[in-house]
């Protein structure tokens, strides 16, 4: 069960796992994701979007980067090993239609979450601009799929080291000021470059969809790890979501809770590298 078949990295830290579920390759669709939780007893469950899945070979592709404990577990895993709890798919697949053109926009690891919306857009007829974005040239990471869906592709680092240099809201700010205007925008990201995507489509009225990645635990609406403040109403992300009106979330309330555990979660993280450097040096 849940047998890695493929793995790849893809940047210093970023991985690609192909994993044989038959049962969520058949049933998942564009915009939804896995639970899965890699030591037996006391690991802790993450979430992890649905990359790709091919329903005739029984198997998904997850996209992760390995930012703390669990991702650096997974990350070590290898093809043969099985992961020991994967749950899925889980919430609402992206409402996908022709809406004329829809600009995708994807900041670091964003970029996997948005391959498969990005793909189906295409496929429903729409014209898709992608902007991808990240710090630097080493982590930007799908250029390749990317390129092979959009009508136009857009590549920025902060640094200049490729692409244009500057933030992701600079082309997107400039489509926004085109005639006619997008009909649609679709970002993900780190929430910070999330915000500012939606504030910068807002004054020119674009909707907005974004995909909220906030801590995660059971994935079934009960725990409310997962709440957000969306207009005036609170939604569970892991049920009611991952996507949502970017022009009504509330992105600096997400944000002061998806720091709550930084502390606890550094410790751990640091802990089991000092267990790895002793098992290496014995
Ligand atoms: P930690 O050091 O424990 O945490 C690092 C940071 O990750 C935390 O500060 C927090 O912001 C976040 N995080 C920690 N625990 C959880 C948790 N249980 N649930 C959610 N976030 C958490 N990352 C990818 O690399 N690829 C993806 O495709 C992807 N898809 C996601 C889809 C959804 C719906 C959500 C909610 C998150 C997704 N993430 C994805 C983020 C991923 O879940 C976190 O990077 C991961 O949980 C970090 O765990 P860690 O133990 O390695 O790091
Ligand atoms: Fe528990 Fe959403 S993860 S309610
Ligand atoms: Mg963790």
């Amino acid at each position: 069960m849940n047998k890695i078949l493929k793995k790849e990295q893809l940047s210093d830290q970023v991985y690609r796992m192909q994993i044989a579920t038959p049962l969520i390759a058949n049933e998942c669709k564009p915009g939804q994701f896995i639970i899965l939780q890699v030591d037996d007893d006391f690991g802790e469950r993450i979430p992890l979007t649905i990359a790709d899945a091919n329903p005739d070979a029984g198997s998904i592709t997850i996209i992760f980067q390995s930012v703390g404990r669990t991702t650096h577990l997974l990350a070590e895993m290898n093809v043969g090993d099985s992961i020991p709890d994967l749950l899925g798919p889980l919430g609402q697949p992206t409402h996908i239609e022709k809406f004329g053109h829809v600009v995708c926009v994807g900041g670091g690891i964003g970029v996997a979450p948005l391959h498969p919306i990005a793909k189906a857009m295409k496929a429903a007829g729409n014209k898709v601009t992608i902007i991808m974005g990240a710090r630097n040239k080493s982590l930007l990471i799908m250029e390749d799929e990317m390129r092979e869906i959009a009508d136009e592709l857009i590549v920025m680092s902060d640094d200049g080291s490729y692409g244009r240099q500057g933030l992701v809201t600079v082309p997107l700010k400039e489509l926004c000021e085109q005639s006619p205007k997008p009909d649609m925008a679709v970002i993900i990201g780190p929430p910070i470059m999330m915000k500012f995507g939606a504030e910068t489509t807002r004054p020119y009225a674009v909707p907005t969809v974004v995909s909220l990645n906030t801590i995660m635990i059971d994935g079934t609406g009960m725990c409310g790890g997962c709440r957000v403040t969306v207009g005036d109403e609170t939604k569970f992300v892991c049920v009611d979501g991952p996507e949502f009106d970017g022009h009504l979330v509330d992105f600096d309330n997400m944000i002061k809770r998806l720091g709550a555990y930084k502390d606890i979660e550094k410790k751990d993280h640091d802990e089991h590298h000092c267990k790895l450097d002793a098992a290496a040096k014995s």
